[in-house]
């Protein structure tokens, strides 16, 4: 529920500009991806590793570590050097380096089996070692150069510090014991996607995939855990203090899989209840001992996802143990996947839900057990880690647990990004995240396309060629291919990297237009780019084809059960398809977002649709997100000025019978979208009023309070609802807020605290009285030092963002500009500026207050050119109209040579706003009369509503 509360709160919050960065609540950036942007310093591959023998002595309290490292290692070519890599942290004392010939180079090998003399082990003299500087490199230089086939073991000792403050590479941190007060260090490990390098010299490539022994010195009092079992445990001879556990030889893994625990952490074991299953693993939680009981039902959680994706890879899990660790302090963006030992957020394994938990388990395999060659495989891995995630959570919960609407969510705000004129403002984490989401649609489109079996069966075909070695994202997409044949659900000549690479290598998604001949039924199938802001002048837009699966529903034979294509456009701009049903009867295309991409349709089956959906017989057949695509793509692709606003604004009429909250969803974002670009007009009025007549039965239905045992959806319409109600002016809402308000008035010390919830707040600045906003106004100017600045912030924004009076907006603009009290910032005004664009009364008011001010302005930001340029591009940018393009305009020309540094800004505005005039001259009267027509037609309703 939170999650999806936050997200509304978000979208609700952005529709007033207020845009508050919840990053631990959005879908992180997935780090893992952003490691494709690591450009790292590769080793030749004149010398490989075979295995590590590593020994390994922190000090939790002191804060260091020593350690000895053995790796044996071949000669693949002649060379008298070795390269490894070493991070410049790590101390290398030189005499402690030795390098040993076990067996002879190819040749000598061969004469010594004709000899048959056996080889005896020498040591290679060394010249001199090198840590070269500015590179995590340490080089050993040898005395001769040794032949291809060599082999030796390099044996190297070395110490370093535990990092205190991050939870990266070896690091330490500590807790309190609430019993004894006492402090309690642990050392833990996490080296993705590279920092092994900074606790032992290694080949540090994800590629090198080799055994590794290990061996740990602990305090008496502590545990150790690695990726493999323990061995056995030896006291040290010269300080019987100290234990050294020795662990299990490791199957062949990659350095940045390695992981490492020392602390008195308690476990809690995973008892089975069934001793004929088939999972054998050792299952373990640890934590702090007081945290013990919180994480107790994890292991359960844990067993069943274990069990399902064991049974989805069709392979066992491939160690004989896991340990899950609820690690205190731990600061990762996302959770430690080494093998065998992750470590959790406390928070994370004590948590509902088990999304997260199999979000992680995935990797044990995917990543682990087959491993990316390079990290720019990195984001096909964590795409797939993704959807298998959601395909077991789904079946674990019986469809009960999704993540964020799966896929819903995502989808949508790929749709919108995507779609803009610059997809993810050039910002290398968001493509990468928008990228990754984008191919884990691919793979649900496989799914639906070729059906489950096939693609799962590809996918354990996939892992079970690649285990224990690495991959490249094509071996994917073939194991799926060679699936498919066998399974002939893909004709021969077509390859699924192929499909696949025409989605993924592009920044774009398609849109796909069907247009029907009703007379020889027959459809026209055309595709391009999906250009929703405008200008729509992308270059080169013409080159871009996709591969695209048209699943075809039809209203004459409705059956949503079958998602086989009946035809796959081949990077074809358009075909054709034939045998549609009669001229009254509907078809949709891409049904259930099978496909990431909308699908525009000529206005008669648009037509045929609407009508349909408003039967409520007939809407209930069509399965719910199949409802929402149809209201979503409508309403965005006439917001892009695809499709007339009437023909779109008609699909929404089967609302007043709609109660599932997956489709009202898209409603939302549209009366945010839409109305956000007509508020300067007439016809917002008539908008607001067609939205009470909308949400009000739906809210009143709902009622006020949760009702016992509600879904999370219900529960989430119903405030959706309320919001957006507020907004729309609600009486009910409004008062209830300003009562809540007005208690903040009555109390004695008012600065101390605000008792009011946020979602008061701005209904009140925006309706409330003259008194009301004057004292949140002094709130902001009082507000004691020692309180959370945020609560500052969020009523600063709301006091300029929300209100739809000029005086308020112009007091507040007086006071920050002007009366240079030391109450506000610089950022303050930044931020009051911007959130005046988030509404046509906050930029045409400021517009104006700029006209009017402007020798002032300019002389009191003459040594801000920052900020005279935010208030340029707030002032001038946002307008719409024709009207709005005649201000600034006139602006430009009065005060032509005076903007400065915010000369290309207006510039620029004045030809986004122009495209937007257009936009407007052709919408606005279409919105307009089919409101007028709407409002005819609900004249009842509303008249009785409850509105300011
Ligand atoms: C080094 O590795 C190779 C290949 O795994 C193995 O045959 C050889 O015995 C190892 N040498 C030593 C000294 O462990
Ligand atoms: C960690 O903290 C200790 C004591 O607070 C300090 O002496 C040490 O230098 C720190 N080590 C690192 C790697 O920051
Ligand atoms: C498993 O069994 C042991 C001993 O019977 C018990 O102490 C422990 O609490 C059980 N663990 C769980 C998670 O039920
Ligand atoms: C663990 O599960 C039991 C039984 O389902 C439940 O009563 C208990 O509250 C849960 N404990 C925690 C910490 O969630
Ligand atoms: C996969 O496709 C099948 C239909 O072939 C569908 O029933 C199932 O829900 C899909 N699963 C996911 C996770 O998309």
């Amino acid at each position: 529920m939170a999650i999806r509360i936050l997200i509304l709160t978000v979208l609700v919050l952005q529709s007033l500009q207020i845009i508050e960065v919840q990053c631990s609540h959005k879908r992180s950036i997935d780090l893992i991806a952003a490691h494709s942007l690591i450009s790292d310093t590769r080793l030749p591959r004149e010398v490989t590793p075979n295995s590590y023998i590593l020994d390994l002595h922190p000090y939790p309290e002191e804060g260091s570590f020593t350690g000895r490292i053995k790796i044996n290692i071949t000669w693949q070519e002649t060379t008298d050097r070795v390269t490894l890599h070493a991070h410049e942290d790590l101390v290398i004392n030189h005499s402690e380096v030795s390098v040993t010939q076990y067996a002879p180079d190819d040749e000598t090998s061969f004469r010594e089996k004709e000899s048959s003399t056996p080889h005896t082990p020498v040591e290679i003299k060394i010249l001199r070692n090198e840590m070269v500087p500015k590179k995590p490199l340490f080089i050993i230089y040898l005395e001769k150069s040794l032949n291809r086939g060599t082999q030796c073991e390099i044996e190297i000792s070395f110490s370093g510090k535990l990092y205190n403050d991050t939870s990266e590479g070896l690091f330490r941190s500590n807790y309190v014991n609430p019993s004894t007060g006492e402090r309690k260090w642990f050392v833990a490990s996490h080296f993705r996607p590279n920092l092994a390098r900074r606790v032992f010299p290694c080949f540090d490539e994800p590629a090198y995939k080799v055994p590794f022994t290990l061996s740990i010195v602990r305090c008496k009092t502590m545990t150790a855990l690695t990726n493999m079992p323990l061995l056995k445990s030896e006291e040290l001879t010269k300080d019987p203090r100290w234990i050294r556990d020795y662990f299990q030889e490791s199957p062949p893994m990659s350095t940045f899989t390695l992981g490492i625990l020392v602390s008195d952490f308690a476990s809690v074991a995973y008892n089975k209840t069934d001793d004929k299953d088939d999972l054998d693993v050792d299952i373990k939680i640890w934590t702090r001992p007081d945290f013990l009981s919180a994480v107790q039902n994890a292991t359960e959680k844990i067993y069943k996802s274990l069990k399902s994706l064991q049974e989805f890879w069709g392979l066992p899990y491939p160690l004989p143990k896991l340990d899950c660790i609820a690690l205190p302090n731990y600061q990762g963006t996302r959770p430690a996947d080494n093998w065998g030992l992750i470590l959790f957020k406390e928070s994370e394994l004590s948590n509902k839900g088990s999304w997260q938990i199999s979000h992680e388990l995935v990797y044990q395999w995917l990543g682990s057990l087959a491993t990316p060659f390079w990290w720019s495989d990195a984001h096909i891995n964590n795409a797939l880690a993704r959807y298998i995630t959601t395909y077991t959570t789904l079946k674990i919960s019986d469809g009960k647990e999704t993540f964020h609407n799966w896929p819903m969510t995502m989808l949508y705000s790929i749709y919108y990004e995507f779609s803009k004129r610059y997809p993810h403002g050039k910002v290398m984490a968001i493509k990468q995240d928008s990228g990754s989401t984008k191919t884990e649609l691919v793979f649900r489109m496989l799914n639906y396309t070729l059906g489950e079996k096939t693609l799962v069966h590809g996918l354990q075909r996939f892992i079970s060629d690649r285990q224990f070695k690495t991959f490249f994202g094509d071996d994917i997409w073939g194991a799926i291919t060679e699936q498919a044949r066998f399974d002939s659900t893909l004709e021969d000549t077509i390859t699924v990297n192929e499909i696949a690479a025409s989605w993924i290598t592009k920044d774009r998604l398609p849109v796909l237009n069907v247009t029907r001949n009703y007379g020889d039924k027959t459809s026209t199938l055309s595709q391009r780019v999906y250009l929703r802001e405008r200008p729509h002048d992308v270059p080169d837009q013409d080159k871009l084809l996709w591969w695209i699966p048209v699943v075809l529903i039809r209203e004459d034979k409705l059956n949503f059960t079958n998602s086989t294509p009946v035809a796959w456009m081949k990077r074809q701009r358009e075909i054709q398809i034939t045998g549609l049903p009669d001229a009254d009867k509907f078809i949709i295309v891409n049904p259930e977002e099978i496909g990431p991409f909308p699908v525009n349709y000529d206005t008669n089956n648009w037509n045929l649709l609407a009508e349909y959906l408003q039967n409520n017989d007939g809407r209930l057949k069509i399965p719910v997100n199949t409802r929402a695509k149809l209201l979503h793509d409508a309403w965005n692709l006439a917001y892009a000025g695809d499709l007339n606003f009437a023909t779109a604004l008609n699909m929404t009429l089967f609302l007043r019978y709609e109660r599932e909250h997956l489709a009202w969803d898209p409603v939302f974002t549209m009366i945010d979208h839409i109305g956000r670009h007509i508020d300067s007009s007439n016809v917002h009025k008539k908008f607001l009023t067609y939205v009470r007549i909308l949400l009000t039965p739906l809210y009143e239905e709902l009622g006020e309070e949760p009702q016992e045992g509600e879904s999370e959806g219900r529960a989430n319409l119903r405030s959706s609802s309320k919001v957006f109600l507020c907004q729309a002016g609600y009486k009910p809402c409004i008062e209830e807020a300003q009562a809540a308000f007005d208690k903040w008035m009555d109390t004695e010390n008012p600065d101390e605290g605000n008792p009011v919830s946020n979602q008061y707040i701005c209904p009140v600045f925006k309706w409330g009285s003259q008194e009301e906003w004057e004292f949140g106004l002094q709130r902001v100017i009082n507000f004691p030092a020692s309180r959370k600045q945020n609560e500052r912030t969020y009523l600063l924004k709301t006091l300029a963002g929300c209100p739809v009076d000029s005086w308020k907006i112009e007091k507040i603009l007086n006071i920050t500009i002007f009366e240079q009290n030391g109450n506000f910032t610089d950022n303050d005004i930044y931020l009051i500026f911007s959130m005046l664009t988030g509404g046509s009364s906050g930029y045409t008011t400021l517009f104006n207050y700029l006209r009017k001010n402007w020798d002032a302005i300019k002389k009191a930001f003459e040594n801000k050119p920052q900020l005279w340029n935010s208030l340029i591009t707030s002032s001038t940018s946002v307008f719409k109209t024709q009207e709005g393009l005649d201000m600034v305009q006139s602006l430009y020309l009065e005060k032509q040579g005076q903007f400065g540094t915010a000369e290309f800004v207006i510039e620029k505005a004045l030809k986004n706003i122009k495209e937007e005039a257009k936009w407007s001259n052709d919408n606005l009267p279409v919105i307009e009369a089919w409101l007028d027509n709407y409002l005819q037609k609900n004249k009842a309703e509303n008249e009785k509503s409850k509105f300011l």
